[in-house]
Parts: C-alpha cells; sequence; structure tokens
C-alpha cells in the first residue's frame, strides 16, 4: 500500500479495500456483505436516480491515544436516517444491519484508520438509495444500503483557523415545510451552484438565511451554525436545518462547561453581536468563522483572525471525548 501522509490529508475520497452492502427485496433486507468493488450495477429506471430517492449519514471513527478505535454517536446517525427513510418513503434498515455494517466496513478497512495526533480521521458513509425500475413517481420497492469509509482530514482548508461565510438571498436551501431537516442528496444538489458561488469569492460556504422571510439565520453550507456572547452559545432554530450531531453535543458541552444553551430564531442582524461564530457538523467539526459577508448589503462581520477562547473549548473537550481521552459521560463513543 502507499505510504498515507496522515497529517496531509484533506476531506476528500480515497479508495479502501471494502464497502459493505444490504439489500431490500420482496420486502425484506437480506444479509450484510463485504464487497471489494467500488461501483454498483444500478437498474437505469432506479427511483435514487430520477427522482432522489436517496437519503446519507456522515460520521467519523477516531483512533485513540490508548490504541482503541471509536465511533461517534452512531446511534444518532441510525434514528436520523430512519428519519430521513421515512421522509422520502424509502425502506428504513433495522438497528442490527446498520450496526454490523459500520463495524464490519471498520475492521476490514482496518489499515486506512489514521493514527493518534495527526489530526485525521475515518470518515464513514452510509447511503440508501431507491435501487427498484419506476417511471411514475412513486417509491420503489427496491433499496439498496452501501456503507463506505475514507481517511480524511479538516473539511474546510483552514481547519481550526478561522474562516469566512457568504450571506446571498439568491439561493435558497431548503423550505421550511420541505426536506431541509432530512439528510437527502436533493438538499445537497439545491446547495451546489451557491457553494460555488461562494468559493468562486473566496469563501469557504454561504450562510442561508430562512427561505420564507430572508431575516433568520439558516444552514450553514454542510454544517450547523452557533454564535457565542456573554458566555452563551446560541444556534437557530428553524424548520429547515438538518438536526446536527455535533450542535447537539456542543449544547451538552457548552452547559458542562458553564456556558447558557439557546436554540432560537437568531435575525441576521444579530450578527453584528456575537464575540464569536462557528459552523459545526462531522464534517466540519468546530470551524471558527472570521467573518461572514453579506452579500447583496455589502455588510461584513468580524470576528477575528484566531479561534475564540470558547469554541477552542468546546473544540479541545469534544475531541478529548472522541479520542477517550476524557470520560465520555453520556456513552457517546462506540467501541469497534
Ligand atoms: N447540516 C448539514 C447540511 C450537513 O450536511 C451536516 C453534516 O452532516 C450537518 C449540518 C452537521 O450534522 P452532524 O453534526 O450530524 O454531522
Ligand atoms: C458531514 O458532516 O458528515 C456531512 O455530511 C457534510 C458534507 C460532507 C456533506
Amino acid at each position: 500500500m502507499q505510504e498515507i501522509n496522515w497529517s496531509e490529508l484533506s476531506f476528500g475520497y480515497m479508495p479502501t479495500d471494502v464497502n459493505v452492502r444490504c439489500e431490500f427485496k420482496d420486502g425484506k433486507w437480506g444479509d450484510v456483505y463485504t464487497c471489494e468493488d467500488p461501483y454498483i450495477n444500478v437498474h437505469m429506471a432506479a427511483t435514487g436516480l430520477h427522482y432522489g430517492q436517496e437519503a446519507f449519514e456522515g460520521m467519523k471513527a477516531f483512533q485513540g491515544k490508548d490504541g482503541k478505535v471509536r465511533v461517534f454517536r452512531m446511534d444518532e446517525n441510525f434514528k436520523r436516517l430512519k428519519n430521513s427513510c421515512e421522509g422520502i418513503l424509502m425502506a428504513d434498515l433495522p438497528w442490527d444491519k446498520f450496526e454490523n455494517a459500520i463495524m464490519t466496513v471498520i475492521k476490514e478497512n482496518k489499515r486506512f484508520i489514521p493514527p493518534y495526533g495527526h489530526g485525521a480521521s475515518l470518515y464513514i458513509r452510509p447511503l440508501i438509495f431507491g435501487s427498484g425500475a419506476q417511471v411514475g413517481v412513486k417509491p420503489s420497492s427496491e433499496y439498496m444500503f452501501v456503507v463506505f469509509v475514507t481517511p480524511v482530514g479538516p473539511y474546510f482548508k483552514e481547519g481550526f483557523k478561522p474562516t469566512s461565510l457568504m450571506i446571498t438571498r439568491e439561493f435558497d436551501r431548503a423550505a421550511p415545510q420541505g426536506t431541509g431537516t432530512l439528510k437527502v442528496g436533493g438538499n445537497y444538489a439545491a446547495s451546489l451552484r451557491s457553494g460555488q458561488l461562494a468559493k468562486e469569492n473566496g469563501y469557504s460556504a454561504v450562510l442561508f438565511l430562512d427561505a420564507k422571510e430572508k431575516k433568520y439565520i439558516d444552514e450553514c453550507g454542510p454544517a450547523n451554525f452557533f454564535g457565542i456572547k456573554n458566555n452563551t452559545y446560541i444556534t437557530p432554530k428553524s424548520p429547515s436545518i438538518l438536526p446536527s450531531i455535533t450542535n447537539m453535543s456542543l449544547q451538552v458541552l457548552a452547559k458542562e462547561l458553564g456556558m447558557e444553551v439557546e436554540v432560537r430564531p437568531i435575525p441576521v442582524e444579530e450578527l453584528d453581536t456575537f464575540e464569536e461564530v462557528g459552523a459545526c457538523g462531522t464534517a466540519a467539526v468546530i470551524s471558527p468563522v472570521g467573518s461572514i459577508m453579506d452579500y447583496e448589503n455589502k455588510k461584513e462581520y468580524k470576528y477575528g483572525t484566531e479561534a475564540g477562547e470558547k469554541s477552542t473549548l468546546l473544540y479541545e473537550k469534544l475531541k478529548r471525548i472522541q479520542n477517550g481521552e476524557e470520560e465520555d459521560k453520556w456513552d457517546w463513543t462506540f467501541l469497534v
């Protein structure tokens, strides 16, 4: 195997040894099996290809200083996947198949788990899609579940250095009563053009506003938004945001660190009042935000060139739990 430079990894795809699959046919899920082929033979009329019947998840496994490998909160990813499946009428997978697939794919790709201390982790990507043929707009009667892994570094190239965001009212990611709370492929398709616009202008992601009134902070590219002021961690309440498991965890840790937590609508103007701002998610971990450009209003909000004190405390605490260096009081980690 080619040597992997663990410290230089970015958030990208690298081939590994095997992926794991399970298929739903004739009203039931089959056995979980491993596969070396990264390609999938799919029917051209599969609903996943035409009507976006597809949902995915993202989680990470970490190798600790003690050599043990821990997966962070995979039970929550399972619940969210189940919710996504229900939301777009796909067959949902039982926990035992999910757990078996995740554990198998990690064990079978052991040599790709980044060692402790390089800031890298093993990204786990489960997905389910409608694999049966339909031409009318209706759910498939067949589904395929696949899990692959790939070693990754930071999602935003700055890592734990502040990155910059852009607000634009030109695009929406999801509608209030649409699929924004589900982790379905269509939401990501809807975010591609605005994401490209942000990158072309030198920003790492779009900070979306609520689609109905364009007054409140919504999703933060492929992550959730949080702001900190007066010892309070504040994150948006919205019907079009993906409930981030990282965000959920940070709210618990913020309380542990003696902070208040508020989940409520955040008006755009409130950006002027935050001491620290960040994006959080499995891929993004915590990405401190140094500046936000409101594109249409030509107004820039600035938060400094270094990660803030509270964001750093939260980041360190989260990482220590993920790496097994701090007591996991809430049973968040699953040993492989
Ligand atoms: N929001 C979006 C749109 C995402 O794609 C993700 C990534 O999964 C998140 C938020 C963060 O969620 P989590 O912390 O569960 O990874
Ligand atoms: C994640 O954080 O796991 C994501 O899914 C974000 C993105 C890579 C789609």
